[in-house]
């Protein structure tokens, strides 16, 4: 007798039917079907069959159609799954958004479940989840709700949600409440207060503003507040003296996790917040906090410090960088001061994440040791003074993203890096180094590369072709632009700008990759005409072609560029008559054609609104003839009301 079945993320790809041998398990407790596709199979009437079930999970799993009411027969249900995520430690990010979009649309019956209560008041029910949904619209039932139920889970829905009227609902043996992302309306008054028993509050993404109030961070159960993403303001309170007595030392709260990142808090980081004794998790990245952090942590089971993008200044307590469980520390972007030897400092085996970069901080290593961090997934050392490349990575098989730039690292980048992240390396910024060679990359999943602005040479170092982010420019690299680019199909920069490249422009460049956004070839030797053939629908806004000793007429498909914005041609060879052809394109901003061999009359305009969104024109240093036509410069509007620092164009 089948009690339980768990296909957790088994990636079951089939559809349930009615008669399907599934139902004949009347016995069945436990049904997690959570993390599959089941594409588009409905959740059929006969799932109420089960009436000893108890767990019930269809999250993600691509089910479509109705809930239909019999779920509601489900009398024993302690935990009901119908999210279009999952939350069992599954990755968000990881969803298909198409296929989520088309279920949740599907699921838009979900909102008269709502209304009827049903779901809400069955009787046993403990925990609700019912996050990611698209339902338009949705109200809870006023009586009846489940007194049992501890967890609810509504994050990233799109109904809006009357928080008052929920907040008189709810049992107060609620402990977990996920409000994120959730169009709440209505005030969020004294939450707690009826809320005693909350354990996990996730209040992010919400446009909520003001002051956070104090009852907000009433601390005497939650071990768990989110309330990032939001627009809070001003300084977090310095105490807790006002109402509690038994509120105003950090140091008798046993929160662990908290989130205040991207709001615009300022101010000094209070003491209470370095006194929490169980403090696991804090993040106050990307907000206003100044002044230097005071003393250090008292907790030793502080594992993610994000304090990123700040204003902090000082310099960094050696206690920030001792413990033992630290995975991800995150410094970056404020005005830390001070020399860090990393490996003297940095005890935990266990780090993952380690972003240091833009203080003013000097970072040095102490490569005749042998320290490792066998779990580092990214390293951000930018603009540190780092002057050579951090030994302790030869161990980081799992290096995801390394960010070197601005540092003083000269000569060759060293072999062993090739072995690291051999199937991990996602992210490689070595722009603005001294770096003088670099081999053919072995990387398999590379999708960021930058090695802008140093002294490299020799042919170009084509990467994995699922790179997305390409850019050498400013380096001396010579040779062809290889044809194996054309199997990069991801890519949507694409920047060789400023090298000592020659031969001719491969023709898939106007093909290759429909997502390619900005192609910049400006100032190197590509000669020959331009023979590449643009595909319709393409992606272009930005094609630089500047500064070569390109020759011949245009390809007449650049006119399938549809969203280009800049189209600089300036200062080649190019040979033909001015292309009024291109004067239905409805984003052109800019368009160079200076220092060519453009010739014939300009003014063959076909349309009314030649060149509409056109903001610089540079045809100077061609041998065009006749008059400039009024009719193209009496529709330059949108030249006319351009503000004078939108668009600034570089005459090299
Ligand atoms: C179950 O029903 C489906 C759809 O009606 C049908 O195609 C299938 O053959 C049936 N399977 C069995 C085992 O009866
Ligand atoms: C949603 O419903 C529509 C119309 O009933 C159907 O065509 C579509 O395949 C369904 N989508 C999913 C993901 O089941
Ligand atoms: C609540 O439950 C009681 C008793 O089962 C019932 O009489 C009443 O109609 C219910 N109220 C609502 C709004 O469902
Ligand atoms: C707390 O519960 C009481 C009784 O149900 C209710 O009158 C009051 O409005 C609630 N307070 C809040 C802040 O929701
Ligand atoms: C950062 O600190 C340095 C030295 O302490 C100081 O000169 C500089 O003005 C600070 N920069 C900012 C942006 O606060
Ligand atoms: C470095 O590691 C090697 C191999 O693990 C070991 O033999 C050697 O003693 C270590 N050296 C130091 C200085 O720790
Ligand atoms: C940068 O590092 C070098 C040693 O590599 C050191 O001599 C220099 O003082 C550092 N510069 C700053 C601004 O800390
Ligand atoms: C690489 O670093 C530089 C300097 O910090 C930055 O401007 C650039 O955007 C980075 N490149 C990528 C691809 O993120
Ligand atoms: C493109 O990729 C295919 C398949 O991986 C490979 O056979 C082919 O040689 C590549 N083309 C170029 C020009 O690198
Ligand atoms: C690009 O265009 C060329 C010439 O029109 C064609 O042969 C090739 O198949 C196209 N490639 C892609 C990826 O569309
Ligand atoms: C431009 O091309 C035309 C026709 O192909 C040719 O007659 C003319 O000489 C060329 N002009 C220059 C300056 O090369």
């Amino acid at each position: 007798m089948a009690v339980l079945i768990t296909l957790v993320a088994a990636i079951v790809y089939f559809r349930i039917f009615f008669n399907s041998s599934l139902f004949l398990l009347r016995h069945l407790q436990t049904l997690y079907l959570f993390g599959n596709d089941f594409r588009g199979s409905p959740i059929l009437a006969e799932f109420g069959q089960f009436k000893n079930m108890t767990h019930f999970d269809l999250s993600d799993s691509n089910f479509s159609g109705h809930v239909p009411m019999e779920i509601s027969h489900l009398s024993k249900l302690v935990s009901l799954g119908l999210g279009g995520s999952s939350f069992y430690g599954g990755n968000k990010s990881k969803i298909d958004a198409a296929t989520f979009k088309a279920l949740s649309r599907n699921l838009t019956r979900l909102r008269d479940f709502i209304l009827t209560g049903n779901i809400f008041q069955l009787p046993k029910l403990q925990g609700l989840y019912l996050f990611g949904n698209e339902a338009p619209n949705g109200s809870f039932p006023e009586s009846n709700w489940s007194s049992h139920l501890e967890a609810l889970y509504l994050s990233d829905n799109r109904f809006s949600i009357d928080l008052p009227l929920l907040l008189k609902n709810v049992p107060r043996s609620l402990t977990d409440l996920s409000l994120g992302d959730s169009n709440l309306v209505g005030s969020y008054p004294a939450l707690l207060s009826n809320l005693t028993q909350l354990v996990y509050l996730d209040l992010s993404s919400n446009f909520l503003s003001g002051k956070i109030p104090p009852s907000l961070l009433n601390f005497k159960r939650l071990r768990s507040l989110d309330l990032s993403y939001n627009n809070f303001l001003g300084q977090l309170p310095g105490n807790f003296s006002s109402h509690d007595s038994s509120n105003h030392l950090g140091s008798s709260f046993l929160i662990t996790t908290l989130s205040l990142s991207n709001n615009r808090l300022n101010g000094t980081i209070p003491s209470w917040i370095y006194a929490l004794p169980c403090l696991e998790v804090l993040e106050l990245s990307n907000n206003l906090f100044t002044g230097e952090i005071d003393g250090g942590f008292q907790s030793t089971s502080l594992h993610t410090l994000s304090l990123g993008n700040n204003m902090l200044h000082g310099l960094i307590p050696r206690s920030v960088f001792q413990s033992l469980n630290l995975d991800d520390l995150d410094l970056s972007s404020n005005n830390f001061t001070g020399t860090l030897e990393l490996e003297k400092l940095l005890k935990s085996k266990e780090l993952s994440s380690l972003d240091l970069s833009n203080n003013n901080l000097s970072v040095s290593f102490e490569n005749s040791k042998n320290h490792s961090f066998p779990n580092l997934q990214d390293l951000g050392l930018s603009s540190c003074n780092v002057s050579e490349f951090p030994h302790f990575l030869r161990s980081s098989k799992w290096l995801s993203s390394l960010h070197l730039s601005h540092n003083q690292i000269q000569g060759s980048v060293p072999k062993w890096l090739w072995e690291v992240g051999k199937n991990s390396l996602d992210y490689l910024n070595l722009s603005h180094i001294l770096l003088t060679y670099i081999e053919p990359l072995p990387w398999n999943n590379l999708g960021y590369l930058d090695l802008r602005s140093n002294l490299f040479s020799g042919p170009l170092p084509i990467a994995s072709p699922i790179l997305q982010f390409l850019s050498v420019s400013k380096n001396q690299f010579v040779g062809d632009i290889p044809t194996s680019i054309c199997n990069m199909s991801s890519l949507w920069m694409l920047d060789f700008s400023h090298n000592n490249l020659s031969g001719i422009i491969p023709q898939c460049m106007g093909n290759f990759s429909k997502w390619l956004s900005v192609l910049d070839l400006h100032g190197n030797k590509l000669h020959g005409t331009v023979r590449t053939t643009f595909a319709k629908g393409n992606s272009l806004r930005n094609l630089d072609l500047n500064s070569n000793h390109l020759e011949g007429p245009l390809p007449r498909s650049l006119v399938y560029c549809r969203n280009l914005e800049v189209l600089d041609l300036g200062n080649n060879l190019l040979n033909d008559t001015f292309p009024d052809w291109l004067e239905t394109l409805p984003n052109l901003r800019v368009l160079v054609l200076r220092s060519n061999r453009f010739y014939g009359s300009i003014g063959n305009s076909k349309t009314r609104n030649p060149f509409r969104g056109l903001r610089i024109m540079d045809l100077s240093n061609n041998e065009f003839s006749g008059i400039l036509p009024t009719k193209y410069f009496e529709n330059f509007k949108a030249m006319m009301n351009a503000e004078k620092t939108m668009y600034t164009y570089e005459v090299t």
